[in-house]
């Protein structure tokens, strides 16, 4: 009885001290917050003020698991991010009941279907395509479906090895992004697309310019197939590539040429190409010193200012091409990025891929250009649109992102990602397991081609290269839809119809 009336005025004395410190914290922090003046609401509703922000913080994490449907969050919905989880699970990917998919919406592809569409045993596999013939190691390039530029830095390494493995294991190629190249991407024996940013990392000089005999040197790397320039990217055209000091470790200064902690600026662009001549020079010089094709990255602002370049080809002659041009769309991703790049500067890829397509083929191009489409593509009806339309190949770096268990957090720019892709806390990267996440990149990368080509078979063609403007129809305004030839006839002869 004792003992139990001694437990009890322990706790009643607990209790009041619990209290006691609760109200005494209340009260300094009515003091602080009435006395700040950076914050308006907490000086005005001091202690109350501060659940503003939590409840801001904590809205984000409650709406896309409780409150958001399925096809309404940006950039990515849960339905595009559910399907690439799915697929990088290897298994059947089937949902049940009916689209959830509102048809209505003006821009939304509808693929036409064939009324007798081509039987099981007359499917045809999609043949390897060369890019760049008159290098002097051409490459044939295998998958319709690659991986875009994420550098290491903006990525971490787990991130890195598990991408480069997986494209091994799906014989896709990894673009190293403008940080140069680490020994991650070469932890497995996948082509590489060597990215040259305007800092040049990876190729830099003492003075900040393209190094010939550092390029020399990457060029004998049987693994790097080509190279890229890169003069923008789709989130942030105009502005060079921005790596977070907190995001420079040792590892990444040592690559980049930088100092622990150090910010990494790119340049907003290669101080050596002022105009589409020196553009073509500085292409044809990579060509030159590496061997490999080259091709260059870039967003599109207005299509009639690329004309020029054509037409400058035309007169230098099919040779002085670049091998490939990469489109990002305006809505593509990045690590980090001033918002109003990222919302609103440059052209969607929808309008822009077509644009350049028809430059490229009225200037009878097809077959010396290559061109790589990027942007929001990660599921396989945007990658069959953009095959529809005239690229030869499409390239996700979301998408690849969510392969590896992205859950969009938003926080690429933080070094605090959840999910260990973009951050280089050694805690954080814990969770990202390169053994079982190499196997669901190469999984995704499968399941979006073998599902392009079930697009493909549906409209009734053989293989995905097949399938033609007339095979995707366009949601218009009144909720009718128009054949995308019909929108924007293709120059090409074999694709006119
Ligand atoms: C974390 C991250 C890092 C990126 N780093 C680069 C880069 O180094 N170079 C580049 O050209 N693009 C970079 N990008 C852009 C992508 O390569 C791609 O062009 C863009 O995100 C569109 O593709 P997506 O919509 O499939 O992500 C990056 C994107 C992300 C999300």
């Amino acid at each position: 009885m004792g003992a139990a009336m001694y437990a009890l005025q322990v706790l009643a004395l607990l209790f009041v001290a619990v209290i006691g410190a609760a109200v005494m914290l209340t009260a300094a922090l009515y003091v602080v917050d009435s006395t700040q003046a950076g914050d308006a609401i907490r000086r005005n509703y001091p202690v109350i003020g501060r659940f503003r922000g939590l409840f801001t913080k904590l809205g984000e994490f409650f709406r896309q698991y409780f409150f958001a449907m399925d096809r309404e969050e940006m950039p990515f919905n849960r339905a595009q991010r559910e399907w690439v989880y799915h697929a990088t699970k290897g298994k059947d990917n089937t949902v049940a009941f009916g689209s959830t998919r509102n048809l209505n919406i003006p821009g939304t592809p509808i693929f036409v279907n064939a009324v007798f569409p081509p039987l099981d045993d007359q499917f045809a596999t999609t043949e390897p395509m060369v890019i760049g013939p008159h290098a002097r190691v051409p490459y044939v390039a295998r998958s319709i479906f690659n991986i875009s530029g994420m550098s290491y830095g903006a990525i971490s390494r787990p991130a890195v090895e598990a991408l480069s493995r997986g494209a091994a294991k799906a014989g896709i190629w990894l673009n190293t992004g403008e940080g140069g190249l680490s020994p991650y991407h070469k932890v497995a024996d996948c082509d590489l697309v060597f990215q040259i940013g305007t800092a040049k990392f990876g190729l830099r000089d003492e003075t900040g310019g393209l190094s010939d005999e550092k390029l020399r040197k990457v060029g004998t790397d049987p693994q790097v197939k080509m190279f890229e320039l890169k003069l923008a990217q789709g989130a942030k055209p105009g502005k060079g590539g921005i790596l977070p000091g907190e995001k420079v470790n040792e590892e990444v200064a040592a690559i980049r040429g930088l100092k622990v902690g150090q910010a990494g600026i790119s340049p907003n662009r290669h101080r050596e190409i002022d105009d589409f001549g020196d553009l073509l020079d500085m292409i044809g010089h990579i060509r030159e010193v590496s061997g490999k094709p080259v091709g260059f990255k870039t967003v599109i602002g207005s299509s009639d200012e690329w004309e020029n370049l054509f037409k400058l080809i035309i007169e230098r002659g099919p040779e002085s091409a670049p091998d490939f041009i990469t489109i990002d769309g305006g809505e593509g991703g990045t690590g980090a990025a001033p918002m109003p790049l990222i919302d609103l500067v440059g052209m969607p890829i929808r309008e822009a891929l077509p644009r350049i397509v028809d430059l490229r083929d009225r200037y009878g191009l097809k077959d010396r250009i290559r061109i790589i489409a990027s942007g929001k593509l990660v599921n396989p009806a945007d990658v069959a649109w953009a095959i529809c339309l005239g690229a030869d190949f499409v390239t996700s770096a979301r998408g690849f992102m969510f392969s590896l268990g992205c859950i969009q957090a938003l926080k690429c720019n933080r070094n605090t990602c959840p999910t260990g892709i973009t951050t280089h806390d050694p805690r954080l990267q814990k969770g990202l397991v390169v053994e079982d996440k190499y196997v669901k990149v190469a999984n995704y990368a499968r399941s979006i081609i073998k599902e392009v080509e079930t697009i493909a078979h549906s409209v009734g063609v053989s293989e995905p290269r097949q399938m033609r403007r007339r095979h995707v129809r366009i949601v218009q305004a009144d909720g009718s839809s128009i054949p995308f030839n019909k929108i924007r006839p293709s120059y090409n002869p074999d694709t006119a119809k």
